[in-house]
């Protein structure tokens, strides 16, 4: 699995963005070459493997994803506020926003100029993947702002919601691995399955690291969420488990203008007190069970499962 670190690694290094102007092109050097756990290359290499296919054939899909995914992290950041990604200043804090916002754009189209280069099997399914993604990540995302001014959200409301922003980029790179295999379109939709329910673990899990990650190994600032007032997992279920008093007390925290670190103090004594970081780690397994229902019904020789069980195994674990 390391060899697929590196070959995903080289191959993102190899690419020339030594092009004017520098403030377009230097940013996006900059975020790719902080690597990041890649795992969405890592997910489209094994699942090809996975379907017997090589892991060479699926390079260009999975990187061209791995720009999707960065893409979005660069406008995530300017969005949600964020300093701090992998453990380096984020973009638009970097040099600007604006700046931010251009590059963002040149990366994002570069994501399908790379997918253009591709010369095997399922070109257009893959292209078609790449864009229906972009567009469902952006319903998400606008699903996760629209959230922030809203009083109240349902635990549906915030599956769906992170299923879009988050869970079919993982299914996507899945199934991407798998239409380059040349597998059937009943293995493709059950691999795309197996990436819903890991992609909503992973996305409940990063709600649970914005709390309770230490800053040095997640690499991004603890306590975003909360200041954000993002409806995620935690919250939701904060809001579902206090006693009145105490939901006054998180409402007024809030409401009012409470300095970020304070509010942060605050609002995550209530998640200690309510076990909330339990709740969210039961949920998390529950989801990872379901994916592996799905895994389970695919129809490939065990063996060749062993790869992808164990890079999700290891991804359910992370404290970064
Ligand atoms: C961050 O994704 C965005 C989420 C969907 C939570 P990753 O945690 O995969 O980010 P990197 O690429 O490893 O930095
Ligand atoms: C990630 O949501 C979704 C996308 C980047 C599309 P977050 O906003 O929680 O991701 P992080 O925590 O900033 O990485
Ligand atoms: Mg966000
Ligand atoms: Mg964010
Ligand atoms: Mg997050």
């Amino acid at each position: 699995m390391e060899s697929l670190n590196n070959l995903i690694n080289q191959t993102i290094e190899s690419i020339d963005w030594n092009k004017r102007p520098e403030n377009l092109y230097q940013p996006i050097e900059y975020i790719l070459s902080q690597g990041g756990k890649r795992i969405r290359p890592n997910l489209c290499l094994m699942a090809c493997q996975m379907f017997g296919g090589q892991t060479q054939e699926a390079l260009i899909p999975a990187i061209a994803f791995e720009m999707l995914h960065n893409f979005t992290l660069i406008h995530d950041d300017i969005m949600d506020k964020a300093a701090l990604r992998r453990g380096k200043e984020t973009i638009y804090k970097k040099w600007n926003t604006n700046i931010a916002i251009l590059s963002g754009d040149a990366l994002f189209a570069k994501a399908f100029e790379y997918l253009l280069s591709y010369q095997g099997n399922g070109k257009e399914d893959l292209l078609r993947l790449l864009t229906k993604t972009s567009i469902e990540i952006c319903e998400g995302q606008q699903y996760d702002l629209d959230f922030e001014q809203c009083e109240h959200v349902d635990i549906e409301q915030y599956l769906n919601m992170i299923r879009l922003k988050t869970s079919v980029m993982l299914a996507a790179c899945l199934q991407a691995g798998a239409i380059v295999a040349k597998a059937d379109h009943n293995a493709q939709n059950l691999i795309y399955q197996f990436g819903i329910k890991i992609g909503l673990a992973f996305q409940i899990q990063d709600d649970f690291l914005d709390v309770y990650a230490d800053v040095k190994k997640f690499g991004k600032q603890v306590g975003g969420d909360i200041a954000e007032n993002k409806k995620t997992y935690m919250l939701l279920q904060l809001m579902n488990s206090t006693d009145t008093q105490d939901k006054q007390l998180l409402y007024h925290y809030m409401n009012d203008n409470l300095d970020k670190e304070d509010k942060y103090v605050k609002v995550k004594a209530l998640y200690d007190k309510y076990q909330i970081g339990d709740m969210a780690n039961q949920v998390i397994n529950t989801y990872f069970e379901e994916a592996l229902k799905f895994l389970t019904q695919i129809n490939v020789p065990e063996d060749n499962k062993n790869d992808l069980l164990h890079f999700a195994n290891k991804l359910m674990n992370r404290d970064y």
